[in-house]
């Protein structure tokens, strides 16, 4: 766990956007300390004993949620959560309302899920308390990049040179924002795939390839990593109907015979069965979905200790 003293120059992780080479490269060295103590027979360590943690989730969430409360308990850390169904926000109160007064119960950091973008960035500007971006809107969700990140590196010993293809609802998909400008921050070649009604115009500018054919698509690459359809963020219908859908683009094995042996299945989840992934692929050989909950672990106890180190 030692990194030599070691800390993250910033008060906030808000996004990969703001993210260097070598921070990234920092947040993955400590993850991988940070999974040696999640495979001692205690997987705890004393070192936020006295810190405090705020986990306020606007939107529903079992991976982050758990896996940031995991990690802050490995770390000892206290913790309190917050959800929109059970606090006053439900009354009216404002998110900088709820924050100051999480904050005047004197929190030290504090996580945040909302489904504006641009939100953990407008409270980092208000409040003292360190602010961690757990997925706002279809913007960013950085802790999600970087454990994608580190899965990577684990699986093919690194991430420079290798070339991903991201499959499905990038419109609206901050997992796909994120990743993108982390892989390419990391040296990875990138290709997006999906209805034309679901790839932004936009994406250019991330200098990512984009091919409509799935099947052309996924020829020449190292990793497959499949988005879900995002219903809850589409206004109207984007592709003619789910059938459509899993015809020209759910990822099945009888796809993969055309793709590159030894190619690799990736998902954020929650995954859609039958629609954006068959159950065949999910859990088959090529998956590394479970590996990248794992690694979400590891990734959110090395943001929240290189954020709180610098604090202390
Ligand atoms: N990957 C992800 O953000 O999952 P949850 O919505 O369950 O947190």
């Amino acid at each position: 766990m030692d990194n030599g003293g070691r800390s993250l120059n910033r008060k906030d992780l808000l996004g990969i956007e703001e993210l260097s080479r070598e921070e990234i490269e920092l947040i993955l060295e400590q993850a991988e300390g940070m999974k040696e103590i999640l495979e001692r027979p205690v997987r705890k360590v004393p070192a936020l004993q006295g810190f405090t943690i705020a986990n306020l989730f606007f939107e529903p969430s079992t991976r982050t949620l758990n896996s940031f409360l995991l990690a802050e308990r490995r770390l000892s850390a206290d913790t309190v959560n917050v959800s929109a169904s059970s606090s006053s926000v439900l009354k009216g109160e404002t998110l900088l309302d709820t924050a100051k007064n999480i904050e005047a119960m004197k929190v030290d950091m504090v996580v945040l899920r909302h489904s504006c973008p641009g939100a953990p960035h407008f409270l980092a500007k208000r409040i003292d308390a360190s602010v961690i971006n757990a997925g706002d809107g279809s913007h960013e969700h950085p802790t999600q990049a970087l454990l994608d990140l580190l899965t990577i590196k684990e699986k093919f010993g690194k991430i420079d040179g290798l070339k991903v293809l991201i499959v499905g609802d990038i419109m609206h998909s901050r997992v796909a924002r994120s990743d993108i400008l982390g892989l390419r921050k990391m040296g990875a070649w990138v290709r997006v795939c999906g209805p034309p009604t679901l790839i932004p115009l936009w994406i250019d500018e991330l200098g990512v390839e984009v091919e409509y054919n799935l099947d052309r698509a996924m020829r020449d690459v190292d990793i497959i990593y499949v988005l879900r359809i995002q219903k809850e963020r589409q206004k109207k219908g984007l592709f003619p109907s789910i059938r459509e859908y899993v015809k020209y683009f759910c990822i099945t094995p009888e796809r993969l015979r055309q793709a590159k042996e030894g190619v690799v299945i990736m998902h954020p989840g929650p995954m859609n069965r039958g629609v954006e992934i068959s159950p065949e692929v999910a859990d088959g050989p090529w998956s590394v979905i479970l590996d990248q909950v794992t690694n979400g672990v590891a990734i959110r106890m090395a943001i929240i200790y290189l954020l709180a180190r610098r604090r202390r």
